[in-house]
């Protein structure tokens, strides 16, 4: 497994490029089982996620070209051309979908082009339960059959039927599978209470681009008519605005002048927001922000509270939470979308961070010195949080199992040097 080993304390300077969306390029393959025709897709990120989507496809007998291992350097990612004409099971097996747990993003396109899907549950992941319910909720209110049996979800419909659904959490991922599943269902479809995720109104673009009929996606209230076929489309990954904030906390974290280009900066305002809150200059342009952070004043603490998009994104929380060490008093986080996503805070307190959590509560003292420590990566966003902490740590930081970095950010170390971290990747 490998290791990221930081010396930290360097101002960051120069251009970083966000690559292609993880949240987005999953849910834009899992739509391609819904046409025979070929799908092709731009920009995708070069991601530990997308392989195991790739791979998912292969033994699915859905044909995926041109993603082979691009160096990770290459941020303008590789266009994938998927055929899912000689797909010869409606199985996803345990072992793919337990290690992503996107992979349920195909029950939907299934059940709608087949009649029948067979999706191992998910399980849950480090950062909680992740239920499935209101996914199975959503395909029986178009009419499927849904059974649970030895952890797989099995599901059968002659033909799916539009119904309203209105989710009483808003979830992405569950409003991606009836979004597409009712895109070949009889009638009209209504799903209330919907996710207004960028990600979200990409995919319902790319249903549209392949004959789909779709009013209202990024609202609350998404209107699906039912058509008979979906037909192929050339379509681009939009930018992952989570890796944007992800440079921009640690632009802002580290100090610097820092350009985060190829982005969509109308993703991020309830950042940008909270940015110019804690003191740090976000200038945006078409598509970029330059955060620009003199000095070595304290920043100025602020509260922040994770909710559905367009409010700050869980997924920034854990890197949120690691500049508020450097904010002048205290900051009170709450954490509202997901059970157990507060694993980084152990790390942080091993580099000297003062983190009280109580519940989904965490209270961070400011005017922290952080002090360079061997810490473990435990999920995804959790681990981009401890790279953000080894930049800004006196001495080095060794992060091992960064294998969870690697699912959703492409070349993260080569990105960082190339704005002058001191960061290199050790295999162990
Ligand atoms: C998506 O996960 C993202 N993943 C997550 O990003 C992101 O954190 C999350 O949305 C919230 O924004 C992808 O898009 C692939 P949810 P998803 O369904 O769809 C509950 C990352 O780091 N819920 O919106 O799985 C759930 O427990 C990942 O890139 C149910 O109760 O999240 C949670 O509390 C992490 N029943 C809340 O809803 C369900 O059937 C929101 O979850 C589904 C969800």
């Amino acid at each position: 497994m490998d290791k990221l080993i930081i010396k930290g304390r360097r101002r960051l300077n120069g251009k970083v490029a966000v690559s292609g969306a993880k949240n987005a390029a999953l849910p834009a393959m899992a739509a391609a089982i819904l046409t025979s025709e070929d799908i092709r897709l731009n920009k995708v990120p070069h991601l530990a996620d997308v392989t195991t989507m790739v791979a998912l496809f292969e033994k699915m007998g859905i044909m995926t070209a041109g993603y082979t291992g691009i160096p990770a350097t290459q941020a303008s990612g590789k266009s994938i051309t998927i055929n899912t004409s000689r797909m010869n099971t409606y199985e996803a097996p345990y072992d793919l979908v337990r290690t992503m747990r996107a992979s349920v993003l195909v029950l939907g396109p299934l059940v709608a082009r087949y009649g029948r899907a067979r999706v191992s549950l998910p399980g849950g992941c480090a950062i909680g339960s992740r239920p499935v319910d209101l996914h199975i909720k959503g395909l029986e209110a178009l009419g499927a059959h849904v059974t649970i049996e030895h952890g797989y979800i099995n599901v059968a419909a002659q033909k799916l039927t539009g119904a309203k659904i209105a989710f009483d959490t808003t979830t992405v991922t569950g409003t991606e599978n009836v979004m597409m599943a009712a895109t070949l269902a009889r009638g009209t479809t209504v799903i209330e209470n919907a996710a207004k995720e960028p990600e979200i109104t990409s995919l319902a673009e790319q249903l549209v681009n392949m004959g789909a009929r779709i009013r209202g996606a990024g609202t609350d209230i998404v209107e699906i008519q039912g058509v008979d076929q979906l037909h192929g489309c050339s379509v681009d990954i939009i930018p992952d605005r989570i890796e944007a904030g992800t440079y921009i906390i640690a632009a802002a974290a580290a100090g610097g002048e820092v350009e985060v280009t190829n982005c969509n900066p109308s993703h991020l305002d309830a950042l940008l927001f909270k940015m110019n809150e804690v003191g740090v200059e976000c200038t945006e342009t078409g598509n970029s922000v330059l955060v620009r952070r003199k000095g070595d004043a304290w920043l100025k603490s602020a509260g922040m509270k994770t909710l559905p998009y367009p409010n700050f994104p869980t997924d920034l929380q854990a890197q949120f939470m690691v500049l508020m060490t450097q904010g002048d008093d205290t900051s009170v986080i709450t954490e509202t979308i997901f059970e157990n996503r507060f694993m980084h805070v152990a790390e942080l307190r091993r580099m000297g961070a003062d983190i009280k959590v109580e519940n989904n509560v965490a209270i961070v003292r400011g005017k922290t010195r952080l002090m360079g420590a061997p810490i473990m990566a435990t999920d995804l966003r959790a681990s981009a949080s401890l790279v953000i902490a080894g930049l800004i740590a006196d001495n080095v930081t060794e992060i091992s199992r960064i294998y969870h970095l690697d699912r959703g950010y492409e070349g993260m170390e080569e990105k960082l040097s190339k704005i002058g971290a001191q960061i290199e990747r050790v295999k162990v």
